[in-house]
């Protein structure tokens, strides 16, 4: 908390020379002025003691910038009390004079916010005697409180002073003017663009007039303008009035999939508690909100569990549009050609999934954006737009030259440009306005030489070449630290500088924020660098020997803090993803000490810390679920343990794992072959990549040989639990193909066993949901599937990903059991759910369900919609084969609703070569059917003998059930009783087996309607 004292200077000359009257009226208006003060920055008056005022920062609500706002307001005082000042000179030839002082520190506040609160403490004290001592006009600030403002007030040193009650002199400083906030002016107007910001006008209007939400990509290189652009909209009248986002994505780093949009929740005014309020205010589901935004920004929450990428997107559309509904946002994105996949998609989501809201995404990026984010550019999704930024024209760049040459004239830079030198500079930039300044910068005289073009990184490593050696020690430093850094940070890197000791790095920060290099960024003391190309550029040009020293220090410095406090200290954003930035340093650090001295003897320690720092990072990306993200890590990681190492062939397993569940099925045969090269001759490593490299073939649909060595080699190692843990979901997945799914639940449980004897979580919950899945369709009773879904959707219930599709099996298990109604409600929550996810094959298994249960329910129009709606949808996904068996199930519910005629075409159409076996054994069911009635052609009593016997290949008791049903009823239709009510007696065996209540009952009646005992 920060007091300050103020009082007037000889007030008593100024009652003795006033007329009662008019010095009431003064006194009035010095009071009011000083409340005012105050109160506008946020402080409160405590009391007034004579003509004394004494005000407290941060003694009910603490902000980051109390100290600040308290000088910001003593300086206000002081400015407002020109304007009574020049009336009493007018009227009386009286002037009112004020001194302060301010300290900062811990206090007691006695009393609440309400009133009658007294504010206890040696600060209390300080400030008083500070006041004391200040001459008129003056602000005078303890150390601690120099320390919080220093880089924003121009502060003076003052000789120590010895203050009454204090032991030993103490420091102190005159703050003499506050330095112009964060805005970093532009130095001239925006020349040309018109074009451009027009149609940044024009799809803002179409924000706001179709209450919708609209992305545009700023296109153009380095130094071309987006960011001017942008700045230059929003500043804009047009835009006036739109709450504003802002996040920037970076080009270093570890598991920083989100840094961007924590750095936008936190440019809000009122930073996370302002977002969190916002989510918890409109919606219902706003905790479950708050928790998922919570985790992406790296804030303890209460849930402890891993949130998935898929409800961070959700959280965050929920609070863009939240916000949008309000009134419109803007949401600005910078050096979006950094972002990670993770987060192209989080605003695919954002952009296509917020509704009924005003929202302007805007995304600037540089052409050459990598790997699989070039096709970002191409302009996605309905609303997607993209603006394209070419060079200025010659006139234009022209005019740029000259007013930046006119400012740095007024500026006093001593610039004398001849038309000679700025047809030069024209000719030489290339339209790039970056490019032209620098080229301004350069000091004259300097002319490059002939035929060898200046790129823009040779100009501002020559703009580094000509700051005072301090400000590049200090700007080197901050570099390695990152774009953002803290004057903290700086200072622990100038341990070894000596010449940077005391205030002259406050001062070179001064410089430096008055030379735009840096501007300030978020509380006091955080800066950022203007130009991300010039803290490249620093970091580049700083030997690497010392790089990685900082890189070490830093490390050093998180890994202390990791446990105690990891947010303390730390600049608003700055706070997340401390892991990946302790990754990132040891990362860095090992990387560069490795090339400049290979035979350093803390290398190895150091490559240690990295690869778990990298791996440990990579996992916490795993488990959310961020696989680009976890496979980059995990590599990085990788790529730094020790040959050898056992850890090789679980890394082996999780970035296979990761690339196969993208679809880049020879990059997860890729990992298994690393891990076989770095652990050559370990026989568990050769075991383990055996059955990885088998299991990934079979999931992408290739031939594995049979399992018998396998098994052998297997069987021969009883402990390697990681090897059978694998094993055994292979032989799931044999199982599964080959349509024996009890068989493959089992296998899964096997897994299960062993995942837990490794204790490994996260394979755990991938194994439950699989044992869950396969509980709809094996031999397990229904009775135990529904208790087992009721276990996992507790445990799930912070990860709907995972939580949807056991929701949907239980409403599954719940029909058939006959429980009608709650399989409606689980669909209900798992629909929305699904929705809310934008989980695109979620929606799908909804549908299928939807379907079922709709059947089930007897409203067999319905269940035709659902099964439609499904098939058209996975057709549309690519997914012909499942899409086919769903058009027969759909056809089926035609037969049962009594339309003979639409089931027979509907089958008519299908393509009967590309079938699954439950597709198939339907179909052969329906043919049955409809050939009783004359309404296919063919023998229905050979379809029925063929459906039966293909349901040899299938243990699934449900399947079967319907099928031998749908036989019995057929060959009841030829008038073949007896083995009609067989097949009856054999579905109703199935059905009770599985404890399929609803179908049994069918069956029963159908049975006793033809005078068989069941
Ligand atoms: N059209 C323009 N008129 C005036 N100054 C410009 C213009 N475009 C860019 N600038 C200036 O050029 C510099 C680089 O522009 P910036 O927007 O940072 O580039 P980018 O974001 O594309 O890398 C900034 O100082 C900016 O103010
Ligand atoms: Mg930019």
């Amino acid at each position: 908390m920060s007091v300050v004292f103020i009082d007037l200077v000889s007030s008593t000359a100024l009652a003795g020379s006033l007329d009662p009257e008019a010095l009431r009226v003064t006194m009035d208006r010095y009071y009011t002025a000083c409340t005012t003060a105050v109160a506008d920055h946020g402080g409160v008056v405590e009391k007034f003691i004579g003509d004394a005022v004494m005000a407290v920062f941060g003694a009910f609500r603490s902000h980051e910038d109390d100290a600040l706002r308290a000088v910001r307001a003593a300086c206000a005082l002081v400015d407002a009390l020109e304007g009574l000042n020049a009336d009493l000179e007018r009227g009386f030839g009286l002037r009112l004079d004020v001194h302060s002082g301010i300290a900062t520190g811990e206090a007691v506040v006695v009393g609440d916010a309400g009133g009658g609160a007294r504010v206890v403490g040696d600060v209390v004290h300080t400030a008083a005697r500070l006041q004391s001592h200040a001459a008129a006009h003056e602000i005078l600030i303890d150390d601690d409180t120099a320390r919080l403002v220093g880089a924003w007030v121009r502060l003076e040193g003052l000789a120590p002073l010895s203050l009454k009650g204090k032991p030993g002199p103490v420091t102190a400083w005159r703050a003499v003017e506050v330095l112009p906030g964060p805005a970093r002016e532009d130095t001239v107007a925006l020349i040309g663009r018109e074009a451009e910001l027009e149609q940044l006008r024009r799809a803002y209007a179409r924000v706001r007039r179709d209450r919708t939400c609209a992305l545009v990509t700023v296109v153009g290189t380095a130094g071309i303008g987006k960011s001017r652009l942008l700045r230059e909209f929003l500043a804009n009248p047009a835009a006036a009035g739109a709450s504003v986002l802002r996040g920037t994505c970076r080009a270093y780093g570890a598991g920083l999939t989100y840094w961007p949009v924590a750095d936008a929740v936190w440019s809000l005014p009122g930073g996370w508690e302002e977002a969190a309020g916002v989510l918890t205010a409109d919606r219902p589901d706003g905790r479950r909100a708050v928790d998922a935004l919570a985790a992406a920004l790296d804030l303890a929450t209460g849930a402890g569990r891993p949130v998935s990428v898929a409800e961070i997107a959700w959280a965050f559309r929920c609070l863009v549009e939240a916000l949008g509904r309000r009134g419109p946002l803007i949401v600005v994105l910078e050096d979006f050609h950094w972002a990670e996949p993770t987060l192209l998609d989080l605003v695919q989501d954002v952009a296509e999934g917020v509704t009924d809201a005003e929202v302007l995404l805007l995304c600037a990026a540089r052409p050459d954006m990598p790997g699989s984010r070039s096709a970002w550019a191409g302009g996605s999704g309905h609303a997607a737009a993209v603006v394209e930024l070419g060079p200025l024209t010659d006139g234009q760049t022209r005019e740029l030259v000259r007013l930046t040459a006119e400012r740095a004239e007024v500026s006093a830079q001593s610039m004398t440009l001849t038309d000679e030198a700025l047809d030069r500079i024209v000719g030489e930039c290339d339209g790039n306005p970056l490019f032209a300044e620098l080229l301004l910068e350069r000091p004259v005289g300097d002319v490059p030489a002939p035929g060898l073009p200046a790129s823009i990184r040779v100009l501002l490593a020559a703009w580094l070449d000509r700051l005072p050696a301090t400000d590049r020690e200090v700007l080197e430093r901050a570099a390695a630290v990152g774009c953002d850094f803290t004057a903290e940070d700086v200072r622990v890197l100038a341990g070894d500088a000596p010449a940077l000791a005391g205030d002259v790095l406050d001062a070179s920060l001064r410089r430096l924020l008055r030379s735009r290099a840096v501007h300030p960024s978020g509380p006091p003391g955080a800066y950022r660098f203007s130009r991300p190309l010039a803290r490249d550029t620093v970091y580049e040009m700083t030997s690497k020997a010392r790089r990685a020293t900082w890189h070490t220090l830093l490390a050093d410095r998180l890994a202390d803090r990791a446990g105690g406090g990891r947010h303390a200290g730390t600049a608003g954003s700055a706070g997340s993803a401390a892991d990946g930035d302790l990754a990132h340093h040891l990362e860095s650090a090992c990387r560069l000490l490795g090339e400049v001295h290979p035979g350093d003897p803390r290398l190895p320690d150091l490559t240690g810390r990295a690869a778990h720092a990298l791996v440990s990072t990579g996992y916490r990306a795993l488990r959310r679920r961020d696989l680009p993200a976890a496979v980059s890590l995990l590599e990085r990681g990788r790529d730094l343990v020790a040959p050898g190492d056992p850890e090789h062939r679980v890394l082996a397993i999780r970035i296979s794992d990761a690339h196969a569940g993208l679809g880049l099925w020879d990059r997860a045969r890729a990992a298994v072959g690393e891990a076989e090269r770095r652990s050559a001759g370990d026989p568990r490593t050769r075991r383990t990549c055996t059955i990885q490299r088998q299991l990934v073939d079979l999931r992408s649909g290739l031939p594995v040989p049979p399992p018998d060595a396998l098994a052998r080699d297997v069987r021969s190692d009883p402990d390697d639990d990681l090897s059978w843990c694998r094993f055994h979901q292979l032989a799931s997945l044999r199982s599964f193909a080959d349509g024996r799914i009890g068989a493959a639940e089992s296998a899964v449980r096997d897994a299960l066993l062993r995942a837990r004897a490794a204790g490994d979580g996260y394979e755990e919950d991938r194994l439950l949901a699989s044992v869950c899945e396969l509980t709809q369709w094996s031999p397990t009773p229904v009775s135990e599937g529904i208790a087992l879904c009721g276990e996992l959707a507790a445990r799930f219930d912070t990860d709907r990903s995972l939580l949807v599709p056991v929701l949907l099996t239980r409403a599954r298990l719940q029909a058939l059991a006959g429980l009608l109604g709650e399989a409606r409600d689980g669909l209900e929550q798992a629909r929305r759910h699904a929705a809310d996810l934008q989980l695109t094959l979620g929606a799908v298994a909804a549908d299928q369900a939807a379907g079922l249960v709709a059947s089930l329910s007897g409203d067999h129009a319905d269940a035709l919609r659902h099964y439609g709606t499904a098939a058209d949808r996975l057709h549309g996904l690519g997914r012909g084969t499942t899409a086919a068996t769903l058009r027969i199930y759909a056809a089926r519910e035609l037969l049962r609703a009594g339309d003979t005629a639409s089931c027979a075409a509907a089958l008519r159409a299908l393509d009967p070569a590309r079938l699954e076996t439950r597709g198939r054994l339907v179909l052969l069911a329906l043919r049955a059917r409809l050939g009783a009635t004359g309404a296919w052609p063919g023998d229905p009593v050979a379809a029925a003998e063929e459906a039966a016997a293909l349901l040899g290949s299938t243990d699934d008791p449900v399947l079967t059930g319907d099928v031998r049903f749908e036989t019995a009823r057929a060959l009841d239709a030829c008038g073949m009783r007896d083995r009609a009510r067989l097949a009856a007696r054999e579905a109703l065996a199935s059905f009770t087996a599985k404890g399929a209540e609803l179908p049994c009952r069918d069956v029963r009646s159908w049975l006793a309607a033809r005078g068989g005992t069941p």
